[in-house]
């Protein structure tokens, strides 16, 4: 078993490749200095090479807000990159577990999001991945699409470390309280995603933290659990005005998960306290 990560040096592919270290997998970290995931000759010939039993898939262009003003940039890596590896895991025949988002939906349901629900995406990332998840399931049988939801850890940018270097300047922060998800903690998800790949249960999973919370509950719960006095003024996402249109309710439904017999992730707030003691902040 072989497994190549894409994505290596961000966020979650960092943990992937800690986790896979940690079980003595065979593993291979790339990142775009190793091929440029929207080369496609440079990304078969690279895969084809190394010829992995399984790929996850973490490369992405993640900027939701700039993407409204690069959209080709946004597809090229999001859509056409991930049907590159797409097509190199089936010259392979290798399992390909793919990363997706909560932003595939528009946030007009009432309850929670099940994996099969329909997709309707309010941005031109959440339209990427929508399309990259299309690609997948036409290309390929042995794929897992996993969504997952406002990630944390301790590669890369996130809410958390925003949230934290913002609080060093200002007293009161706004933050929006009409956006409904689950943070995630990329320590947490890694060992699952690791799970999963070594799985033969494929199909669309929903994968993230317990709990739901708005950003501006997840903020109170930052500067509560690092003991930080910054206030968070609650505004709606209309009156922060982002670029990006972002689903209002991003509640994943994790049922299929645990029926195909994987285990639950720890609640968010949790997560995050082992985040915070990581980062040596002092927590609650
Ligand atoms: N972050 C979230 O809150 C969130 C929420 C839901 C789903 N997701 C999904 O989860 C996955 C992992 O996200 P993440 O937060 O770990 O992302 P990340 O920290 O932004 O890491 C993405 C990695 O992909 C690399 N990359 C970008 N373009 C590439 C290209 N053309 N070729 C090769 N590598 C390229 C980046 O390299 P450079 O830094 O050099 O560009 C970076 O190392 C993504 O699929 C994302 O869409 C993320």
């Amino acid at each position: 078993m072989k497994i190549l990560v894409t994505g290596a040096k961000g966020q979650l592919g960092y943990d992937v490749i800690k986790e896979l270290n940690k079980r003595k997998i065979e593993c291979l970290g790339v990142d775009k200095e190793d091929f440029d995931i929207t080369d496609k000759t440079a990304t078969m010939s690279f895969i084809e090479l190394y010829r992995p039993s399984s790929v996850i898939h973490c490369a992405a262009y993640n900027f939701v807000d700039r993407a409204e003003d690069e959209p080709e940039l946004c597809f090229r890596v999001n859509t056409s990159g991930t049907i590159n590896v797409a097509e190199a895991c089936k010259s392979c025949n290798a399992k390909m577990l793919h990363i997706s988002t909560d932003y595939v939906f528009d946030g007009k349901k009432e309850g929670l999001y099940e994996p099969d629900d329909t997709v309707n995406p309010l941005s031109v990332y959440g339209i990427s991945k929508a399309k990259s998840e299309q690609g997948v399931q036409d290309i390929l049988e042995k794929y897992f699409i996993i969504r997952t939801s406002w990630l944390f850890g301790t590669a890369g940018q996130n809410f958390v470390k925003k949230m934290l270097m913002l609080s060093k300047n200002n007293k009161m922060l706004n933050v929006v309280y009409d956006q409904v998800g689950s943070p995630t903690y990329t320590a947490d998800l890694a060992p699952l995603l690791v799970d999963i790949a070594l799985s033969e249960k494929y199909g669309i999973y929903h994968a993230t933290n317990e709990g739901f919370c708005s950003w501006a509950d997840f903020a109170e719960a930052i500067f509560n659990f690092a003991n930080i006095r910054c206030d968070v003024r609650r505004i709606s996402g209309t009156e922060y005005q982002a670029k990006a249109v972002r689903p209002k309710n991003c509640r994943l439904s994790k049922s299929k998960l645990l029926k195909a017999g994987f285990d639950n992730l720890p609640p968010w707030e949790e997560a995050l306290k082992r985040f915070l003691q990581s980062e040596g902040l002092c927590v609650k």
